[in-house]
């Protein structure tokens, strides 16, 4: 996260959605490079997550800029008026999320899609998973995941660059 916020203060982002928030490390982390008068949103379909997120961010300081929506993230984007200049998604893997088109259709030109989860296509990539993805994402998650990347890679509404180490691709929107 430190590298996603770092490269997130280099478009100065004023509203940013975290997609898959859980108890808002991600969205902290966000939290703490926005200038005052920014708003991070944190997605998560988890209740309980979004109760503890919501003290976590009392406790730390963040409550002015920080608030969190429960539930799907296809459903609440549906909610939210864009655009907004950043969105990091945690809410997917190996496999293209339901909510792709709605989550670039946000992104202002020149913002910013940040996007965890891909050891997944370096363990593709190289044959050899480092645990039995298969148990949590069915056996194709080599397929799946690869068929996303490329999808992403040949949207011409998107900039994807992907980096092995840490296993994170970063986007610009056109
Ligand atoms: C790896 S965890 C979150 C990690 C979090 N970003 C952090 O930095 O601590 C992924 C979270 O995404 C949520 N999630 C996964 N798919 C989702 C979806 N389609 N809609 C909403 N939440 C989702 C799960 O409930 C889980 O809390």
């Amino acid at each position: 996260m430190q590298l996603v916020a770092s490269l997130a203060r280099l478009i100065a982002p004023m509203s940013i959605l975290d997609l898959g928030c859980g108890l808002g490390y991600s969205t902290l982390w966000l939290a703490s490079i926005v200038e005052p008068g920014s708003r991070v949103v944190g997605i998560d379909d988890d209740p309980d997550h979004i109760s503890e997120a919501t003290a976590i961010a009392v406790e730390f300081g963040y409550a002015d800029r920080v608030e969190y929506r429960s539930g799907r993230v296809a459903d609440v984007l549906e909610t939210i008026e864009g655009p907004v200049d950043m969105i990091h998604d945690d809410a997917w893997f190996a496999a293209r999320p339901a909510h792709l088109d709605a989550m670039v259709g946000l992104i202002r030109p020149g913002g910013l899609l940040t996007m965890v989860n891909w050891f997944l296509l370096v363990d593709a990539i190289t044959g050899s998973p480092r645990n039995d993805w298969a148990s949590f994402a069915g056996d194709d998650w080599a397929e799946t995941t690869t068929e996303y990347a490329n999808e992403l890679a040949s949207r011409s509404d998107l900039d994807v660059t992907w980096l092995e180490n840490p296993p994170i691709a970063f986007a610009i929107r056109r």
